[in-house]
């Protein structure tokens, strides 16, 4: 079936503040070396993206994870269904997601991988809801802050559709 969407960042503007935000971490990491990692499936664009857009020297990692009892007010238990191939100690890692919505995943996945012993970790989402937040989560880098809706496109789906829009749209039901 076919949805309509409704656009609510344009290509244009998600391509001009993944630059932005690309200039930012090249500033405040210069002089180091920076380990993208990339929570699949839905940070994938916006990693990629990004990773073009930062001009230090960049290396890449990607895990895979999917949260227990979905649906249900979980305690944010996540599952890692692909873990990173390369270890986190010693480096500045910044975790890349699409969106932060009630901050579980992200509040579990960073304390797991704070046990790792980067140099430093921080966290840069494409999408925010903080009206949404239930765990308290501290995201340093945010691309757009986005009212309460469902939203799809640049890695983000509905029913694993619609992560190919170049842009992020609401999908009308
Ligand atoms: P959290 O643990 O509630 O912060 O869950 C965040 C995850 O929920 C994201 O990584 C997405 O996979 C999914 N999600 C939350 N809001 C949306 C949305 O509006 N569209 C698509 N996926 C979403
Ligand atoms: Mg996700």
């Amino acid at each position: 079936m076919e949805h309509t969407i409704k656009v609510l960042v344009s290509e244009e503007e998600v391509n001009r503040r993944i630059k932005e935000i690309g200039e930012q971490i090249s500033k405040d990491f210069a002089g180091k070396e920076i380990h993208l990692v990339c929570v699949l499936k839905g940070g994938v664009f916006f990693t990629c993206e990004l990773a073009k857009r930062i001009t230090i020297p960049v290396s890449l990692d990607f895990m895979s994870v999917s949260s227990y009892g979905a649906g249900t007010t979980s305690s944010g238990v996540v599952k890692i269904v692909k873990d990173l191939d390369q270890p986190l100690e010693g480096k500045h890692v910044i975790i890349v997601e699409d969106i932060i919505d009630s901050g579980r995943t992200l509040s579990y996945l960073m304390d797991m991988l704070k046990k790792r012993n980067p140099a430093s970790m921080t966290l840069c989402t494409l999408l925010d809801k903080p009206e949404r937040r239930v765990v308290d989560v501290k995201v340093d880098y945010v691309g757009f802050n986005i009212p309460d809706e469902f939203v799809v496109g640049y890695g983000l789906d509905y029913d694993q559709k619609y992560r190919n829009l170049p842009y992020i749209g609401v999908v009308e039901v």
